[in-house]
């Protein structure tokens, strides 16, 4: 039976590489946000000082393997004429490097720890390294998920990697360093790869956008980039899928349903309903997000993000914000809001939605569990914080603290009946302790 494929992709030349593959960086200088580490290695191979062994960490997806395969072609680079020596530039017109990065040149090993873990896979290696290269410079080992190794393995390895002949190096690669041991550690050069910043990320992918002739919103892109948690790869698996999704598009919706996030603006409204103590308003805010298909979790986990961002605004007004790639219209609402709000009650906000991600995860009904912390968080905001009960009851006036939280945050409306407007020394409610403090019991 003949298989229907649209005609676009039949006269397509080469198939689909995933942007990963196709935008994996082919030297140093296209490797983004390791600036450190290129700066390091540039010029320890510019100076001739190079280390018998490498030992590269990180989170996933952030440059660990393409580093190796990097430093592999620069240490073996030969030029178009076979005479130069190692670069730290571009190596493409060497058909050496080609070789290498095409995982077909017989110098240049790259074994993967996860699969061949024992002492055996270990000695076969060692046997080859007496011998010299065949055309490359050096031989290279490249061993990915080193910490795999069992611990003959390593063993096995140590005598070598301490004095390796002069033509070998060796590149390790590993999500876990801590199970690699400390042994093997001491001789090896230890390079940290970080997580990559969003506004990194950011640039990154929106060029990608470009060369792919793909439009996308600055926002889905931003969108995107902060979901990647750092990790190019992952960002660069999402930008696949959403362009997928959007055929040739990538817009701030269909972001938005592919990772499951509610409308940002939308939960600030909630957030800033229930802070003012509007129960009505953010239940109606709750409803309208679950039907347009919110799910309960990524919502209170999105009001615990924005309670943090409020807290940093609260501390640090100028530049708060930090690295947290928002787009200006919603950062400028963000700060006016925490300009309203006191640093307790964000405080105190924060650890109720900590505790709800985990009520929301365990409760038989995470939507109800949800509503329930909304409550509690624009109960809790008619509540006085400490500070301002010491100076209440040091003044000897009224408790009102509804009226006062709706003056701060300038509330249009209030749902919940008042439960702090009790005078002074009612019996039962407020207890007041010596000195400057006092307790509530309720
Ligand atoms: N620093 C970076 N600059 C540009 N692209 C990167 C970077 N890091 C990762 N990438 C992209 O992510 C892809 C995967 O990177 P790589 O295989 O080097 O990750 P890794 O750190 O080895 O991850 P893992 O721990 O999962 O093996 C690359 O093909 C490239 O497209
Ligand atoms: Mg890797």
């Amino acid at each position: 039976m003949d298989l229907w494929i649209p005609r676009k992709i039949r006269n397509r030349k080469t198939p689909y590489r995933v942007l990963a593959l196709k935008y994996r960086p082919q030297n140093f200088d296209e490797l983004i946000g390791q600036d450190a580490l290129v700066r390091t290695l540039k010029n320890a191979i510019e100076t001739g000082r190079l280390a018998n062994a490498y030992m590269l960490t990180g989170v996933r997806g952030v440059g660990k393997t393409t580093t190796a395969r990097i430093i592999a072609k620069a240490l073996n680079y030969k030029g178009p004429d076979g005479t130069s020596g190692p670069t730290t530039g571009p190596t493409d017109d060497c058909a050496l490097c080609q070789a290498i990065a095409q995982d077909r040149h017989p110098d240049v090993m790259e074994m993967d720890a996860a699969s061949r873990t024992g002492v055996d896979d270990i000695r076969e290696i060692l046997d080859g390294v007496r011998y010299a290269p065949s055309e490359a410079r050096y031989k290279i080992y490249i061993i990915d998920e080193v910490h795999m190794l069992s611990k003959n393995a390593f063993n096995a390895l140590l005598k070598t990697l301490e004095e390796p002949p002069p033509h070998v190096k060796f590149i390790f690669a590993t999500t876990e360093i801590r199970k690699v041991p400390v042994t093997v550690l001491s001789r090896c050069q230890r390079f940290d790869l970080r997580r990559v910043d969003i506004p990194t990320l950011q640039k990154h992918f929106t060029s990608i956008c470009e060369k792919e002739s793909v439009t996308a919103d600055e926002e889905a892109v931003s969108l995107i980039a902060r979901a990647a948690d750092g990790s190019v790869r992952d960002g660069l698996s999402l930008l696949d899928q959403a362009m997928a999704l959007g055929n040739g598009k990538v817009e701030i919706e269909q972001v938005q349903d592919m990772l499951g996030l509610s409308d940002r603006g939308r939960s600030l409204d909630l957030l800033e309903a229930a802070l003012k103590g509007d129960t009505a308003a953010s239940l109606g805010v709750f409803d309208e997000m679950i039907e347009r298909g919110g799910d309960p979790l990524t919502i209170i986990q999105d009001l615990l993000e924005l309670t943090h961002l409020l807290s940093r605004l609260r501390a640090v007004p100028d530049g708060g914000l930090g690295a947290a790639g928002l787009n200006p219209d919603f950062a400028t609402r963000l700060s006016e809001l925490s300009g309203k709000l006191s640093m307790p009650s964000l405080a105190k906000s924060w650890q109720i939605l900590l505790k709800g991600v985990s009520e929301v995860q365990t409760a038989p009904s995470p939507s109800g569990a949800a509503e329930m912390i909304l409550i509690r968080l624009a109960y809790a905001a008619d509540l006085p914080d400490p500070a301002e009960l010491i100076r209440k009851l040091k003044e000897g006036g009224s408790l009102d603290a509804t009226a006062q939280k709706k003056t701060e945050l300038g509330s249009a409306g209030h749902s919940a009946p008042p439960r702090c407007h009790v005078p002074l020394g009612t019996p039962g409610l407020y207890r007041p302790l010596t000195g400057n403090t006092a307790a509530i019991i309720l």
